[in-house]
């Protein structure tokens, strides 16, 4: 590149702006002014009608995450913002808008980022950042995550273990700021093969495949779930299409 165009990029702020996306500092918070709900089950009733679908299969595993909030204000942190799922990061928003608290949102990618600025309130910080790199650096008030949302590296069913391991070790960068009472949830992590063949009839067999080979279900949560159950921290509290836990 020539130093013309460097110069232009540069006093167009382009230059910093993809330094700070490389270096993931890029956040902003959420601009829009949202109607607030006054209670939780009209918000999820309204979310899934309007945003998503009626009968989505997280609704239920999503639903009882957000009730164990008790509509208090709760710091919410999230992996992998709204794109092809639940549209969670809004469901979120609209939870912290009516409730109070904060969500956090975090995604490799610039889109959702740039979508969800002028659609979510106040309440939301969106950052571009891998997310296990984001979850190392997060600080929040007392150390306590009240609910963590995982929901980013997407799972190849055909090869399971990177989501596995990635979302392991989202786990892990997270449990400084997991107390007694923090929420995890967790998507992509059917229970049995009819928990998938629900949602994507076609991966019934590969999904079988893997249980056979590894004595386990595949899905991001797959090894998060072998941790908690070998060193009893945390428990089950449901497991669906996605898994619940309680620390
Ligand atoms: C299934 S989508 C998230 C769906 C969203 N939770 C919803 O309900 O609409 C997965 C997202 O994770 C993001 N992602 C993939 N790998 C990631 C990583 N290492 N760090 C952060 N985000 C990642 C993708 O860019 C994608 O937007």
């Amino acid at each position: 590149m020539n130093s013309t165009a460097v110069k232009v990029l540069r006093r167009l702020g382009a230059l910093d702006l993809g330094k700070m996306i490389a270096r993931g500092r890029l956040s902003v918070s959420g601009l829009k002014s949202r109607e607030k709900v006054s209670n939780l089950p009209t918000l999820i009733d309204r979310h899934f009608l309007a945003i998503s679908q009626p009968q989505h299969p997280c609704r239920e595993t999503l639903s009882t995450a957000l009730s164990l909030l008790g509509e208090r204000p709760a710091v919410i942190i999230e992996t992998g913002s709204s794109a092809w799922g639940t549209n969670s990061t809004m469901l979120f928003d609209s939870y912290c808008n009516s409730f109070g608290g904060q969500c956090r949102s975090v995604d490799i990618r610039l889109e959702p980022l740039l979508t969800l600025q002028s659609l979510a309130t106040s309440h939301t910080k969106l950052y571009c950042n891998d997310s296990v790199s984001f979850l190392n650096e997060l600080s929040v008030e007392n150390n306590k995550i009240d609910l963590l949302y995982l929901d980013s590296w997407d799972v190849n069913w055909d090869d399971p273990m990177p989501s596995a391991i990635h979302g392991l070790n989202e786990y892990l960068a997270a449990i400084k700021n997991l107390k007694p009472g923090s929420l995890v949830l967790i998507d992509d992590t059917p229970k049995t093969v009819e928990n998938i063949r629900a949602v994507q009839p076609l991966l019934a067999k590969p999904y079988e495949q893997f249980c056979e080979r590894f004595g386990f279900a595949p899905g991001k949560g797959a090894l998060i779930k072998q941790l908690i159950e070998s060193t009893g921290r945390g428990t089950v509290l449901a497991h669906e299409y996605q898994l619940l836990i309680r620390i």
